[in-house]
Parts: structure tokens; sequence; C-alpha cells
């Protein structure tokens, strides 16, 4: 068995070497931290054994290149490869917040069979991903990494991406090893800034930042990694309780811990550990198996056991999980298994997976207004302009974690190229830049409004750009970047129909466009087919469904604002009211666009809900039904929402919990009935002695098409 060999291994090695499988270097040509690399001696110290794995060494040749050292050490222990394979890999995919738009776990756990078998098939071996922090607060920069606010929807992708990557399990040839990060709480980092500390109650964190990693750890993600944050004044890396009691203990989880980049380091600037020395030995101990970047494990853990500081059973142990997942991998058996050109050839540029990924964009984006019903657009529409920074834009259409290929750019559909492909050939389309994405330079703005007077329709392309939204990529202000908003409003002077589109990692404040432009769609960064993507929506090839995962602040001083918040003691009774009430004197309470919200070409009806009951006991099953309608003059697919409150309880419960949805396809016309069914199980949540059960007393049923539009009935449901 793989134990039994692990076990003959260890037996063999020296403490230095089990030491070593606890090391992890970055490759030298691309950085995703900080870099300390000093080449010659990584190379080195691989060959002596000293190192586990590499990080951003990437294709056959030069993965190949680095096993070959691996197994000039004395027990040949071949090496792990991993990389950030986040939203695809050499076909990109829409950042994951957009993913998370499409509502479609089918489709989020292809796109990352994908990816897996692109970067499998190019050496690597380990994905740092799933990101299944939940997060509130768009300031910060890898909101675009994750699934937005929703424990419950946060919880299902992260179980989707981890299918996806690990396939068949691992062994298969086209499965990587996932890694559920940023354990834990990353997410709800003080006032969005990334790497900043989180001080929050057990109970909050068991309830809303947990389950995603709970969930993931029972599904056998392969691997976790902690987050850089401090948690409650310890930082993450050196949380015992997290680490050792829940995730080691409690979940009873068999997979290893990497550090984030350098977080073991950190611990020194955080005033946790007085040096390296001390780092290591908390991180050790709380359970964090393997060092990425920080170079702490192998310059002090020999001599912390040597000294008696670290019982030698913790690096054994350490040791033991990540050889297992090297045997698992099958690197025991073909250390360059995954090393191979002919795969690599044949997931270079994949026409298949270029496919999917036109698919996959065009069901990431949000249609937020289309009250003139101008979309979709006729492709025999005579002049269309597009004006903004975005339309010939290359790199920010592949979102922050593209892993930095040569021929990204040239590999990119454009915006421009997207529509002029489907615009009729006797029609024309014109382009302005108009402005940059991030400077006050107005000088292109006179070309950018006589482009916009000669046609009939104006496509205005604005958001942020590629290096403003992921990691370290925290902003204060979340409104379109530099001039582009000034620009928007010299173009609606012409009074040409506008449709604007927005790209972003992130949801953004844009309130003057939401008030006065009538088209708007939200098309984050979609990825290598981005163009294509785009113009399948614009001109209706694609209806689009989908929903937004994140509520969209009215201010960047509303934030956080999510849907599932406490009723307070002082409720406003609606949007407006002030009188002493939780609310701003200058604000309306709701966000700009809420979450679950997004619309179609289409429209839908929802018929009155049904109960099975309205009185309930013990274990029993409520049904819901719900016949929804397609109205409209199109086909079209509708995410059916459901909501509960749990209007008392011994701990106060929030004033919506999204506990399903289905997404469903109906034909102009036609009309399906929704099922849901709820049990106890759906009513449980965590009290302040973190008992986690349900409650007997009354529940709000809330079904419809985003977390505002609900229609309510009243149960009650005893034990
Ligand atoms: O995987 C990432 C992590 O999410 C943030 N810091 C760097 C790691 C490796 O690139």
């Amino acid at each position: 068995s793989i134990d039994q060999k692990v076990a003959d291994l260890l037996s063999k090695m020296t403490l230095e070497e089990k030491v070593g499988q606890l090391v992890q270097y970055s490759g030298f040509e691309y950085a995703t931290g900080p870099q300390n690399s000093n080449s010659a001696s990584v190379l080195d110290e691989i060959k002596k054994g000293k190192v586990g794995s590499m990080l951003n060494v990437a294709g056959t040749e030069e993965t190949r290149s680095f096993q070959k050292l691996a197994l000039q050490s004395r027990l040949k222990i071949p090496l792990l490869f991993g990389q950030d394979v986040i939203h695809g890999y050499r076909t990109t995919f829409p950042v994951n917040l957009g993913q998370a738009a499409s509502w479609d776990f089918g489709l989020i756990e292809r796109s990352e069979r994908i990816a897996a078998t692109e970067a499998s098939a190019y050496g690597i071996h380990w994905t740092f991903a799933p990101m299944v922090d939940i997060a509130r607060d768009p300031r910060w920069g890898r909101v675009m990494e994750g699934s937005g606010e929703d424990t419950y929807l946060g919880t299902k992708i992260g179980l989707a991406r981890i299918k996806g990557f690990q396939g068949k399990g691992l062994g298969n040839i086209d499965a990587v090893m996932a890694c559920a990060k940023h354990f834990a709480a990353y997410g709800a980092a003080v006032g969005g800034r990334d790497y900043n500390s989180v001080d929050m109650s057990l109970r909050q964190l068991h309830e809303t930042y947990l389950p995603p990693f709970k969930a993931a750890a029972e599904a056998g993600v392969a691997t976790f990694m902690n987050s850089f944050n401090d948690i409650n004044g310890i930082p993450a890396t050196a949380n015992k309780y997290i680490q050792r009691d829940l995730l080691k203990g409690k979940w009873n989880y068999q997979g290893f811990v990497v550090s984030d980049w350098g977080s073991i380091g950190e611990m020194v600037p955080h005033g946790y550990a007085k040096d390296n020395k001390e780092a290591a030995e908390k991180a050790i101990l709380a359970g964090s198996d393997m060092d990425m970047e920080s170079r702490a494990y192998m310059a002090e853990l020999p001599g912390l056991v040597k000294e008696g500081k670290v019982d030698a059973k913790f690096i054994d142990d350490a040791a033991r999980r990540i050889l297992i997942k090297k045997f698992e991998m099958g690197l025991f058996d073909d250390p360059y298994r995954f090393s191979n050109d002919k795969r690599q050839q044949e997931q270079t540029n994949n026409l298949e997976n270029r496919k999917f990924g036109r698919e996959f964009g065009s069901k990431s984006i949000v249609l937020l207004k289309n009250a003139n019903k101008v979309l979709p657009l006729s492709k025999s529409t005579k002049t269309v302009a597009l004006i903004g920074p975005f339309g010939k834009e290359t790199t920010a259409n592949h979102g922050f974690w593209s892993v930095a290929f040569k021929d990204d750019n040239q590999r990119i559909v454009t915006q421009f190229d997207g529509i002029k492909n489907q615009l009729d050939k006797k029609s024309t389309l014109l382009y302005a830049k108009g402005c940059n994405a991030d400077d006050q330079d107005t000088s292109m703005f006179a070309e950018a409004i006589e482009t916009a007077k000669k046609a009939d329709v104006v496509i205005m392309t604005l958001g942020e750009g590629h290096a403003m939204s992921g990691e370290a990529k925290s902003r204060s202000n979340i409104h379109f970047s530099g001039v582009q908003e000034e620009l928007l409003k010299e173009i609606a002077k012409t009074g040409k129909p506008i449709v604007l589109m927005i790209n972003a990692g992130r949801p953004l404040v844009f309130d003057w466009a939401a008030d006065n432009i009538s088209t708007i769609m939200y098309t984050w960064w979609l990825g290598t087919e981005a163009g294509n993507s785009i113009a399948d929506v614009l001109f209706g090839t694609v209806n689009p469904a989908g929903k937004l995962p994140m509520s969209f602040p009215r201010t960047e001083g509303q934030i956080p604002v999510y849907y599932n918040h406490y009723n307070t003691g002082r409720p406003a009774k609606n949007n407006t009211d002030r009188n002493y009430v939780s609310a701003y004197i200058d604000l309306d309470n709701d966000p700009k666009f809420p979450f679950g919200y997004g619309l179609s070409y289409t429209d839908f009806n929802y018929s009155d809900m049904t109960l099975s009951s309205t009185d309930l006991k013990g274990n029993q099953t409520l049904e819901i039904k719900v016949t929804v309608s397609n109205k409209g003059k199109y086909d079209g697919e509708e995410v059916v929402q459901l909501y509960i409150r749990d209007l008392f309880g011994k701990v106060v419960r929030p004033v919506k919990e999204l506990k399903g949805f289905q997404k469903i396809f109906i034909k102009k016309g036609e009309s399906k009935t929704v099922n849901f069914k709820l049990t106890p199980e759906d009513l449980k949540f965590y009290d302040d002695a973190l008992n986690y059960d349900w409650e007997s007393g009354e529940f709000d049923i809330m079904v419809g098409t985003s977390s505002k539009d609900v229609q309510t009935k009243r149960i009650n449901w005893v034990k």
C-alpha cells in the first residue's frame, strides 16, 4: 500500500531529507510573490534532496530539467510542480467571480477539467485553486478569484472546481491536485486591504467562512493553503486551532497544508515570532506542512529538532503527507509522466477548449439594464462604434492569473474582432479608444465623440485595467479608473443609443452610468475568447442568464453591503427611511444591484408558489413548487432562487439565506415547474457555543429571481 511505501521511504530518510520534502521554491522566470531566489543555490539544493516542490516551473522542457536534478539526489524523490491555474491555463476563462455569475456548476466543473488537462500536459501536478474565500468587500482585489459573498453558492462552486481539477482521481494523467485556499478568513481582511488582519467571532467564522473549506476537506481536496492574515490575533500560518484542531483534528483531513508565499517568515513583521527560527517552530507545530518561499524550514527545522524544541514526529507527519501525494500522483512510477511533448502540443491552442471558453464567457455575462430593449443588436445595424480603452485590449481580457505565456496576447479574441466577425459584411464597425484605462489624458475624447456621432449605436467598453484586480490589488476607489466616466458623459451628450459593457474583476461603483445609461452589461474579464463571447450576447446568439454573485454597492462608503445581513434592532422600513434606523443619512439602504440579480432578453413570470405544508414536524421534508413561464420573445435560461429566514433564534439570524437554486432553460411561450425540497438539515446554524443545530419556530420561505425580488410564505416547523 502507499502508506507502507511511504513508511519504508521515511525510514531511510535523514532529518534533512525529510525537511527537504517540506520546502518549496519558486522558479526564476515568473514570480507570484516577492522573489528572493538565488537560482544557483536552489538547483544545488534540489540535487541534495533539500527541496520537495517547485512552483512557477512549467512546460515539459523545464519541468523535465528540474526533475532530472531531483533524481540525482540520494533517494531520488521526485519534485511536485505547483502553479496558480486559477481561471484556465492555455485557454483562459472568465475570472472566477465572473464564472460564479453563471451559477452553473456543470460549466464550472468542465472549465477546471479543461484547465487540469492543459496544465497537466505542461508538466504541472498541482494547482493552487480553488480559492474558496467568502468575500463581502469589493475593494479587496482578490474577490476576482472567488465565488462572491454567499457561503452556500461559494461552497458548491468550490466543490465543482475540485471535482474538475481532480477529475477521476489523482494518478490519472489529466488530474491535478487541487488546493483549498486561503485557510482561513482571508476574504474578511479589514477594509478590503490585502494581507490585512481579520478579527471575528468564532461563530461567524464557522457560519460564513469555514463551510467551503470543510466541504472541500470532506470532498478529498488534495491540499490546503493557509492565509497571510492574522486571525483573532494569531497569523493563520501558526494558527493551531484552525489547522491542527479543526482541519487535521475534527475534520480528519489527510492531505497537506502549504503555506502561502513567505507567510512563515511574515510572522516576524506580524510581531508573532521574533525571528525565522521561532516562526518555523510555530508554523510546524500549528500544522503548516510545506514552506512556500520563506526559506525558514530548511534553515531552522533540523536545528529545532536537535534542540528538542520540535518533536521529530511533526516533521515525519508533514513529510508523510507530502510523500503520499507524490505516490498517489504516480511520480514514483514515472517522475516524468506529466512532461509529455505530444500532450503539451495538443493542449497548446486546443480549439475544442476555446470553443468551450467562448460558451462559458457568454454564460458569465450579466445583463444589468436593457430598458429600451436595445439589446440584442441586429447584425445588420448599419454603423456601430466601439469606444473605450478595452475595445482592442488583450491582456486585460485574460484576467489577473493568466500565467504569462509569451504568445498570450496573440491568442486573445479582442472585443473589436469578436464584434467585427459577427456584424454583417455590409455594416461598418468604427473604433475609437477615447482614453486610456488609467490616466487623466482626455486628448482622445474629441476623436471618440466624432466617431460616436457617425454611428447608429455606440458600444462603450469601460471598466478597470488588468493590473487593478487580483492579488495586492486592493482599491479604495472602485469607480471606473482614470477619465472613463468623463468620456462616457461626453459620448452620452451625442444622444446616440449606448450599450455599456463593463470589464472588471470586481463589482465596480458606477452610479452615474447606472442612473443614466439604459443598457448595461457586466462582462468581467472573459479570457481567450472574450470578443466572441461578448459578440454572441450582443447579437443575441446567446441570451444572457448570468446573476450577480455579489451585491454591487452604491458607493464605496456602503461597503460591506451583502444580502444576508442581520436585521438589527432598528431596521429601516424602506430604502429611504431615516427615522432613527440603521441607515446612512445620505444613501439608500439597498445596494445598487442586489445579489442574485441579472436580466434576460426574454421575460419570465413566476406563479404563486405552493408549499406541501405550512406546519411541519421533526424530520419532515418541505416541498416548494413554483411555475416559471417564458412570456417574452426569446428562449432563455433563468436561475430560480430559494431563500429562507429563520425569524427568531438563540442567536440572530440573517434576513435571507440562499438555500438552493435551479437554472432552467425555458423555450419562449413555455413554462416549467421547479421543485425545491428543504429538510431540517437546511435550517441548522451555529450558536454561540458552536453547536450546529436547528430550532423550532417560524420561517419565511422565499422564492424569486434575485435576492431582492422574491415572494414569501411563512411556515412553522417544530422539533
Ligand atoms: O497561490 C498564490 C496565493 O494565492 C497568493 N500568494 C502566492 C501564491 C503562489 O503563487
